[in-house]
């Protein structure tokens, strides 16, 4: 369900750099800021599928020293990037030439983007790279906030041409009144990019070593600088966790978009929670209050019904759950496979028109086609230490309030008694039963109540 890529991609060879160094105090966390997570995976994730998405050549990825995780994550999202270590934190261009032999190869577009800022689009990277192709040497992104202080401000001629960008802290009054911002990302011409990046100096208000200066220095030298426009809600950058609650916000909104126009009835969308790979097919309906975590494909014509949690599991068609169903990991369940209120499902499979339908753990287990699973039924598959497999044959009625003490198989057609607890195999098309037997003792009630009142007026 993530967003399609409509452009094509340059046919010029194109390096990313994504800088993923910052420290992110802001986030007041032991996490990486980059390593949060929007839609089930991390910010760095999602910049490198992007980048992936825009057609890049290579990547590389800048990140802080020690950052080991952060580089983990890079390698484990896409293994051909090199990652360069940022010893010092001295500004955004002096993070970009870090990427030196990166950058030395020679390329004909240099992409630099920002792992804190997760929700801009490939189309929106190739729109850049366009410019470059058209003849421009630096190509800023520019956006309008509702609130531009703090940004970088586009300096443009009445042509509209790119002049500079100045850093907030640097500009003068009059700048600051500019409301056109830099969004930081930017594209670069590579047969000049580390020339005009090694001139970029570090005289201004925070004594670091500009990026977005490119600019500047590449007018300098006589390249024409230009600049595209992204809705700001794209370019929205990651610095605390009330921005991280935004981006999830938007991220959100796209992934219901992108459901709803794919065919899947959402009644509430807004109350409906997906992840980045969240799979739905045609004709499904979520009703509101619904969770995906990451790894759920969900079949045609399925119908999950209200207060329900999903993650890594797989529901193929015509299959319905909840309200209130948690799938957990390695659930799958089969075509027209009915799952219940307050049932939970993990590693395990639900054989086709198989039910279970109310308040039931199945777990480690597989449940054979059209069989029946009871109320309250109990997989009981964990003894403190291991973790057993229960089987249950095709056609089988698993007798309500019953636990089955894994390892332990019951047969296609058999049947459990309701409030067994079974611990050996049951052969096919038998009955188990193991519970205590009813005893009966007509009139005890009786005498019980005369005894007990007539003890009670004797106090
Ligand atoms: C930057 C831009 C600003 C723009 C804003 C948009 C610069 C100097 N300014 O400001 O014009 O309006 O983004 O959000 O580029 N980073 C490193 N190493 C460093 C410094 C930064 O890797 O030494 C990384 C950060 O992890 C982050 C990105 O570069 O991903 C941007 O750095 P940040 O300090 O957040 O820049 P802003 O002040 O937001
Ligand atoms: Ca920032």
């Amino acid at each position: 369900m993530t967003t399609q890529r409509n452009r094509a991609a340059p046919p010029r060879r194109c390096l990313a750099i994504v800088l993923a160094a910052g420290e992110g105090k802001r986030m007041r966390s032991s996490l990486p800021k980059v390593l949060h997570k929007v839609a089930g995976r991390t910010m760095l994730a999602h910049v490198l599928d992007a980048v992936a998405r825009a057609g890049a050549d290579s990547v590389a990825v800048v990140v802080g020293p020690g950052r080991d995780d952060v580089a983990a994550e890079a390698r484990a999202c896409a293994p051909s990037a090199k990652v360069f270590v940022q010893a010092e934190r001295l500004g955004t261009a002096h993070a970009v030439l870090e990427a030196r032999e990166a950058l030395a190869e020679g390329f004909d577009d240099i992409l630099v983007l920002f792992a804190d800022t997760p929700l801009a689009l490939p189309d929106t990277f190739i729109h850049l790279r366009e410019k470059l192709g058209e003849g421009a040497g630096v190509v800023a992104l520019g956006f309008t906030p509702a609130d531009p202080s703090g940004y970088g401000r586009l300096l443009t001629d009445d042509s509209g041409a790119l002049l500079a960008i100045r850093e907030h802290k640097d500009a003068s009054p009059a700048e600051r009144a500019v409301k056109l911002c830099n969004a930081g990302l930017m594209a670069l011409d590579g047969a000049r990019a580390l020339d005009w990046l090694g001139r970029i100096g570090n005289a201004n208000a925070q004594k670091e070593y500009y990026l977005p200066d490119a600019v500047a220095v590449a007018r300098g030298e006589g390249a024409i600088c230009a600049f595209v426009m992204a809705p700001a809600e794209e370019v929205l950058g990651v610095n605390d966790r009330v921005q991280l609650a935004a981006a999830e916000e938007e991220i959100q909104n796209r992934l219901r978009r992108a459901a709803m126009l794919n065919g899947a009835t959402l009644i509430a969308p807004e109350t409906v929670f997906f992840s980045f790979d969240t799979v739905l097919g045609a004709d499904v309906v979520v009703e509101p209050h619904v969770v995906f975590g990451p790894g759920v494909s969900v079949g045609e014509g399925c119908v999950i019904h209200a207060f329900s949690h999903l993650e890594g599991a797989t529901l193929a068609e015509n299959v319905s759950i909840g309200p209130y169903a948690r799938l957990r990991p390695g659930a799958r369940l089969a075509t027209k496979a009915r799952v219940g209120n307050f049932v939970e499902i993990k590693q395990a499979e639900i054989g086709e028109g198989a039910k279970v339908n109310h308040l039931t753990y199945v777990g480690d287990a597989s449940i054979g086609a059209r069989a029946n699973i009871g109320a309250g039924v109990i997989t009981c598959n964990y003894d403190g230490f291991l973790k057993y497999r229960t089987k249950v044959g095709a056609d089988a009625f698993i007798g309500s309030n019953s636990a089955l003490v894994a390892p332990v198989e019951v047969g296609d057609g058999a049947f459990v008694g309701s409030g067994s607890v079974v611990t050996d195999n049951v052969e096919a098309d038998a009955l188990a039963v193991a519970r205590g037997r009813q005893a009966v003792i007509p009139g005890w009630a009786t005498a019980f109540r005369k005894k007990m009142a007539a003890l009670k007026a004797a106090k």
